[in-house]
């Protein structure tokens, strides 16, 4: 049996619990939803800070309500220790979404972003290893290649950080690695590279390019591409990081005290991803066929290309990404055609 079938089938037969941070977010609410269906105790801590409590009611009215009951939600901050400290209280694993995303963002503030991300996960690292937490699987990011030229990226060589969110992503790695190191604490970081999906906040000055080009050629706005387009991405559906998490917090030993790719080992460029999702809406809203791209100048921090080798997850997590980038867009497509309905109304 392949190894996520066996997984949720354990999780199934003897269920534990989990504290997801970041829960009111996009990547957060998945495993929320996940954890759930396969009948475990969910604990989930949110600040808010860009996540939305409509997340966690989405997730809620989609599960029964018996599964609804193990949930438990805390409004609270990873930069205060004790909200960190009460959440993993009794806790087997934790998955560490809560950060502030973004490479502008960064740019723009980064202070906030180093405090959300380094003294937040500092703080949920000693409140996870004080509360004897099993695995500690947290959101690392593909940023952390930095300005390393190499295609297709593997996990043992990085180049220098980009960005201030790129410093910080590298920062946890090192943390997580110390504290294997000094207190034997196991933990597992996931380089997401460009996961979209369902839930991912199309809004806001810094909003994700799926998201973002989907609302606007859905609204019939402007898509503006940075660059020339070339510049590629490994995009990977949200279905294959909440895989990687599960086989991550629960793989053995061997597995621990390691970073991985998640990805699917593809490269899109952005004007691929622009014509495949102008294409993809088109079969339902003609007006979009017509919709054009227009082209500004490169944005500062970005990666040129990138693109994953996921051998390693393969090999010690058995991780097989079930989504490739076009099945993933047309099975996240329907989310976005209702948030943005009332206001396509008319066409
Ligand atoms: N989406 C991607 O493509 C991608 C790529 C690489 C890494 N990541 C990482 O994955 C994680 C989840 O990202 P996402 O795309 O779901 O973003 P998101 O913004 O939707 O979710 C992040 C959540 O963390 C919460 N949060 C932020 N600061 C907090 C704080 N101080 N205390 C408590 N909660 C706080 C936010 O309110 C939000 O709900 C982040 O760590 C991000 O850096 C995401």
């Amino acid at each position: 049996m392949e190894r996520l079938a066996q997984v949720r089938n354990d999780l199934r037969a003897e269920p534990k619990r989990w504290l997801v941070t970041g829960s009111a977010g996009f990547i957060g609410s998945h495993l929320v939803q996940t954890l759930l269906r396969l009948d475990q105790e969910v604990v989930g801590l949110d600040s808010f800070a860009t996540g939305h409590r409509h997340n966690i009611e989405e997730v809620l009215d989609s599960v029964p309500s018996e599964q609804q009951a193990r949930h438990r939600f805390i409004e609270g901050d990873i930069r205060d220790l004790e909200a960190c400290r009460q959440a993993c209280d009794g806790v087997d694993y934790v998955l560490h979404q809560a950060a502030l995303g973004s490479v502008p963002r960064s740019l723009t503030d980064p202070i906030g972003t180093n405090g959300a991300n380094i003294d937040g996960f500092l703080n949920m690292l000693v409140a996870a290893k004080d509360a004897g937490v099993k695995r500690f699987v947290y959101a690392a990011s593909s940023s952390t290649y930095g300005d390393h030229p190499g295609l297709p990226k593997v996990e043992e060589v990085i180049g220098k950080p980009l960005s201030p969110y790129a410093v910080t992503k590298y920062v946890n790695e090192l943390y997580a690695d110390v504290f294997a190191r000094c207190y034997g604490f196991q933990s597992v970081g996931l380089r997401y590279f460009n996961i979209f999906g369902a839930r991912q906040d199309p809004d806001g000055a810094y909003a994700a390019v799926v998201p973002k080009w989907v609302r606007a050629l859905l609204l019939n706005e402007e898509v503006w591409i940075n660059g020339d387009g070339e510049t590629s991405r490994d995009f990977c559906y949200i279905e294959n990081a909440v895989q990687a998490n599960l086989l991550a917090a629960t793989s053995g030993s061997e597995g621990a005290n390691q970073v991985y790719n998640v990805a699917v080992s593809d490269r899109a460029t952005l004007n691929q991803l622009f014509g495949l999702l102008r294409d993809i809406l088109a079969e339902r809203f003609p007006h979009v066929a017509q919709a054009q791209a227009s082209y500004r100048d490169f944005r500062a921090g970005d990666v040129r290309h990138s693109q994953a080798d996921i051998g390693k997850a393969r090999r010690l997590l058995g991780y097989a990404p079930s989504h490739r980038l076009e099945a993933g867009l047309r099975e996240a497509m329907d989310w976005y055609v209702q948030r943005f309905g009332n206001r396509m109304s008319g066409r």
